[in-house]
Protein backbone atom coordinates (compact mmCIF):
# COMPACT_ATOMS: atom_id res chain seq x y z
CA UNK A 1 0.00 0.00 0.00
CA UNK A 2 1.10 3.76 -0.21
CA UNK A 3 2.05 5.52 2.44
CA UNK A 4 -0.33 7.86 1.37
CA UNK A 5 -3.52 5.60 1.29
CA UNK A 6 -2.65 4.77 5.62
CA UNK A 7 -5.63 5.44 7.49
CA UNK A 8 -5.26 8.50 9.88
CA UNK A 9 -6.79 6.31 12.73
CA UNK A 10 -3.37 4.11 11.37
CA UNK A 11 -1.61 7.43 11.46
CA UNK A 12 -2.58 8.51 14.62
CA UNK A 13 -0.69 5.64 16.12
CA UNK A 14 1.95 6.03 14.52
CA UNK A 15 4.00 8.48 16.56
CA UNK A 16 3.77 6.48 19.99
CA UNK A 17 5.03 3.00 18.24
CA UNK A 18 7.80 5.40 17.25
CA UNK A 19 8.22 6.74 21.02
CA UNK A 20 8.29 3.48 21.40
CA UNK A 21 10.78 2.00 19.23
CA UNK A 22 13.06 5.17 19.89
CA UNK A 23 13.49 4.07 23.62
CA UNK A 24 14.14 0.29 22.59
CA UNK A 25 16.35 1.18 20.10
CA UNK A 26 18.17 3.33 22.60
CA UNK A 27 18.58 1.02 25.15
CA UNK A 28 20.21 -1.33 22.61
CA UNK A 29 17.54 -3.58 21.69
CA UNK A 30 17.88 -5.41 18.22
CA UNK A 31 14.19 -6.75 17.58
CA UNK A 32 11.30 -7.63 19.34
CA UNK A 33 8.01 -9.93 18.80
CA UNK A 34 4.83 -8.28 18.48
CA UNK A 35 3.66 -9.97 21.53
CA UNK A 36 6.59 -8.33 23.37
CA UNK A 37 5.41 -4.97 22.05
CA UNK A 38 2.13 -5.61 22.46
CA UNK A 39 2.85 -5.89 26.29
CA UNK A 40 4.80 -2.71 26.15
CA UNK A 41 2.28 -0.66 24.92
CA UNK A 42 -0.93 -2.29 26.51
CA UNK A 43 -1.75 -2.51 22.26
CA UNK A 44 -3.11 -5.74 21.13
CA UNK A 45 -0.54 -8.00 18.57
CA UNK A 46 -3.41 -8.41 16.52
CA UNK A 47 -3.78 -4.65 15.97
CA UNK A 48 0.20 -4.01 16.23
CA UNK A 49 0.52 -6.61 13.21
CA UNK A 50 -2.49 -5.09 11.30
CA UNK A 51 -1.13 -1.61 11.73
CA UNK A 52 2.42 -2.82 10.48
CA UNK A 53 0.91 -4.49 7.64
CA UNK A 54 -0.20 -1.43 6.34
CA UNK A 55 3.24 -0.36 4.99
CA UNK A 56 4.71 -3.92 4.22
CA UNK A 57 4.31 -5.54 7.56
CA UNK A 58 8.13 -5.07 8.42
CA UNK A 59 8.26 -8.51 10.44
CA UNK A 60 9.82 -12.03 10.03
CA UNK A 61 7.77 -14.75 11.46
CA UNK A 62 10.38 -16.14 14.60
CA UNK A 63 12.48 -13.73 14.15
CA UNK A 64 9.75 -10.81 15.28
CA UNK A 65 10.40 -6.69 13.97
CA UNK A 66 13.65 -5.58 13.67
CA UNK A 67 13.58 -2.39 15.72
CA UNK A 68 15.75 -0.16 14.26
CA UNK A 69 14.35 -0.88 11.09
CA UNK A 70 10.92 -0.25 12.11
CA UNK A 71 12.11 2.56 13.79
CA UNK A 72 13.58 4.50 10.73
CA UNK A 73 10.67 3.23 8.33
CA UNK A 74 8.33 4.82 10.93
CA UNK A 75 9.73 7.70 11.22
CA UNK A 76 9.98 8.09 6.62
CA UNK A 77 6.35 7.47 6.33
CA UNK A 78 5.68 10.53 9.00
CA UNK A 79 8.50 12.71 6.99
CA UNK A 80 10.39 12.96 10.03
CA UNK A 81 13.30 11.92 8.02
CA UNK A 82 13.05 15.67 6.64
CA UNK A 83 13.60 18.91 8.24
CA UNK A 84 10.07 20.91 8.31
CA UNK A 85 10.87 24.43 9.32
CA UNK A 86 8.45 26.23 11.30
CA UNK A 87 7.08 29.38 12.81
CA UNK A 88 5.00 30.55 16.03
CA UNK A 89 2.94 32.76 15.60
CA UNK A 90 1.54 34.35 19.01
CA UNK A 91 4.76 34.54 21.74
CA UNK A 92 2.67 34.97 24.43
CA UNK A 93 3.13 32.21 27.26
CA UNK A 94 2.16 28.99 25.40
CA UNK A 95 4.19 30.37 21.97
CA UNK A 96 7.30 30.87 24.51
CA UNK A 97 6.99 27.74 26.60
CA UNK A 98 7.32 25.86 22.49
CA UNK A 99 9.90 27.95 21.50
CA UNK A 100 11.90 27.34 24.23
CA UNK A 101 11.40 22.84 24.17
CA UNK A 102 14.14 22.04 22.40
CA UNK A 103 13.24 18.50 21.85
CA UNK A 104 11.33 19.65 18.78
CA UNK A 105 14.35 20.27 16.68
CA UNK A 106 15.73 16.49 17.08
CA UNK A 107 12.29 15.64 15.43
CA UNK A 108 13.70 17.59 12.64
CA UNK A 109 10.96 20.42 13.25
CA UNK A 110 13.13 23.81 13.30
CA UNK A 111 11.78 27.00 14.62
CA UNK A 112 12.72 29.72 12.43
CA UNK A 113 10.66 32.61 13.13
CA UNK A 114 8.70 33.66 16.01
CA UNK A 115 5.65 36.62 15.45
CA UNK A 116 3.42 38.78 17.52
CA UNK A 117 1.23 41.66 17.08
CA UNK A 118 2.10 43.38 20.36
CA UNK A 119 4.99 45.82 19.90
CA UNK A 120 6.21 45.36 23.67
CA UNK A 121 7.40 41.91 22.40
CA UNK A 122 9.16 43.04 19.37
CA UNK A 123 13.15 41.95 19.60
CA UNK A 124 12.38 40.01 22.43
CA UNK A 125 15.08 36.72 22.23
CA UNK A 126 13.90 33.43 22.65
CA UNK A 127 16.56 30.68 21.92
CA UNK A 128 18.70 33.26 19.39
CA UNK A 129 14.81 34.25 17.55
CA UNK A 130 13.87 37.37 18.25
CA UNK A 131 10.04 37.93 17.86
CA UNK A 132 8.83 39.65 14.90
CA UNK A 133 6.18 42.15 13.77
CA UNK A 134 3.03 39.71 12.35
CA UNK A 135 3.47 42.57 9.34
CA UNK A 136 7.09 40.30 8.39
CA UNK A 137 4.99 37.32 8.40
CA UNK A 138 4.33 36.89 4.45
CA UNK A 139 7.87 38.22 3.45
CA UNK A 140 9.85 35.66 6.07
CA UNK A 141 7.48 33.01 4.94
CA UNK A 142 8.63 33.42 1.46
CA UNK A 143 12.35 33.67 2.22
CA UNK A 144 12.85 30.59 4.71
CA UNK A 145 10.54 27.80 3.32
CA UNK A 146 8.51 27.50 5.90
CA UNK A 147 5.98 24.67 5.89
CA UNK A 148 4.21 24.55 9.56
CA UNK A 149 2.45 27.67 11.51
CA UNK A 150 2.05 27.05 15.03
CA UNK A 151 -0.67 29.33 16.38
CA UNK A 152 -0.69 30.24 19.61
CA UNK A 153 -2.89 33.30 19.73
CA UNK A 154 -6.45 33.92 21.03
CA UNK A 155 -9.13 32.86 18.88
CA UNK A 156 -10.65 35.74 18.07
CA UNK A 157 -7.22 36.48 15.85
CA UNK A 158 -6.74 32.84 14.52
CA UNK A 159 -8.87 32.91 11.75
CA UNK A 160 -7.85 35.67 9.83
CA UNK A 161 -4.21 34.64 10.38
CA UNK A 162 -4.47 31.46 9.02
CA UNK A 163 -6.03 32.74 6.01
CA UNK A 164 -3.30 35.03 5.70
CA UNK A 165 -1.04 31.89 6.80
CA UNK A 166 -2.62 30.15 3.62
CA UNK A 167 -2.05 32.77 1.23
CA UNK A 168 1.43 32.28 1.87
CA UNK A 169 0.95 29.13 0.80
CA UNK A 170 1.72 27.36 4.21
CA UNK A 171 0.94 23.53 4.20
CA UNK A 172 0.37 23.28 7.77
CA UNK A 173 -0.93 24.48 10.60
CA UNK A 174 -0.59 23.48 14.54
CA UNK A 175 -3.72 25.07 15.66
CA UNK A 176 -3.83 25.58 19.74
CA UNK A 177 -6.55 28.91 19.27
CA UNK A 178 -9.58 27.38 20.40
CA UNK A 179 -11.63 27.42 17.41
CA UNK A 180 -12.01 25.66 13.90
CA UNK A 181 -9.98 27.04 11.15
CA UNK A 182 -12.15 25.74 8.04
CA UNK A 183 -9.29 26.21 5.64
CA UNK A 184 -8.65 24.83 2.26
CA UNK A 185 -8.55 20.71 2.15
CA UNK A 186 -4.97 21.09 0.96
CA UNK A 187 -3.54 22.72 4.49
CA UNK A 188 -2.89 20.05 7.02
CA UNK A 189 -4.73 21.22 10.10
CA UNK A 190 -3.82 19.41 13.53
CA UNK A 191 -5.66 21.12 16.73
CA UNK A 192 -4.70 20.95 19.94
CA UNK A 193 -7.01 21.12 22.98
CA UNK A 194 -4.97 20.00 26.10
CA UNK A 195 -8.24 20.69 28.01
CA UNK A 196 -9.53 17.81 26.37
CA UNK A 197 -7.13 15.43 27.79
CA UNK A 198 -7.95 16.99 31.33
CA UNK A 199 -11.69 16.77 30.89
CA UNK A 200 -10.94 12.72 30.05
CA UNK A 201 -8.62 12.84 33.24
CA UNK A 202 -11.94 14.30 35.17
CA UNK A 203 -14.39 11.57 33.50
CA UNK A 204 -11.82 8.81 34.80
CA UNK A 205 -11.39 10.50 38.46
CA UNK A 206 -15.56 10.87 38.48
CA UNK A 207 -15.87 7.39 37.36
CA UNK A 208 -13.76 5.15 39.40
CA UNK A 209 -11.84 4.47 36.54
CA UNK A 210 -7.82 4.93 37.15
P1 LIG B 1 -0.99 34.91 25.93
O1 LIG B 1 -1.99 36.00 26.13
O2 LIG B 1 0.13 34.77 26.90
O3 LIG B 1 -0.35 35.05 24.47
C1 LIG B 1 -1.05 35.35 23.32
C2 LIG B 1 -0.11 36.16 22.43
O4 LIG B 1 -0.71 36.31 21.15
C3 LIG B 1 0.16 37.55 22.98
O5 LIG B 1 1.55 37.80 23.01
C4 LIG B 1 -0.54 38.47 21.98
O6 LIG B 1 0.10 39.72 21.83
C5 LIG B 1 -0.49 37.65 20.73
N1 LIG B 1 -1.51 37.94 19.74
C6 LIG B 1 -2.83 38.17 19.93
N2 LIG B 1 -3.46 38.34 18.75
C7 LIG B 1 -2.52 38.20 17.80
C8 LIG B 1 -2.54 38.26 16.38
N3 LIG B 1 -3.69 38.46 15.70
N4 LIG B 1 -1.38 38.10 15.70
C9 LIG B 1 -0.22 37.88 16.36
N5 LIG B 1 -0.14 37.82 17.71
C10 LIG B 1 -1.28 37.97 18.41
O7 LIG B 1 -1.83 33.59 25.85
P2 LIG B 1 -1.28 32.08 25.96
O8 LIG B 1 -1.45 31.61 27.34
O9 LIG B 1 0.05 32.01 25.30
O10 LIG B 1 -2.35 31.34 25.06
C11 LIG B 1 -2.43 31.64 23.68
C12 LIG B 1 -3.71 31.10 23.12
O11 LIG B 1 -3.69 29.70 23.14
C13 LIG B 1 -4.93 31.52 23.94
O12 LIG B 1 -5.95 31.87 23.07
C14 LIG B 1 -5.33 30.29 24.69
O13 LIG B 1 -6.73 30.17 24.83
C15 LIG B 1 -4.83 29.20 23.82
N6 LIG B 1 -4.39 28.04 24.58
C16 LIG B 1 -4.68 26.86 24.03
C17 LIG B 1 -4.28 25.70 24.63
C18 LIG B 1 -4.62 24.43 23.95
O14 LIG B 1 -4.42 23.37 24.52
N7 LIG B 1 -5.11 24.49 22.76
C19 LIG B 1 -3.56 25.70 25.90
C20 LIG B 1 -3.25 27.01 26.38
C21 LIG B 1 -3.66 28.13 25.73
Amino acid sequence: MDDKNISQAVVARLPRYYRYLGDLRDSGIERISSQDLSKLMKVTASQIRQDFNNFGGFGQQGYGYNVEYLYNEIARILGLNEKHNLIIVGAGNLGQALANYMNFERRGFIVKGIFDNDPDLYGKELRGIHVQPVENIEQFIKENDIDIAVLTIPKNGAVKTAELLVRCNIKAIWNFAHVDLNLPDHIAVENVHLSDSLMKLSYSIVNGNR
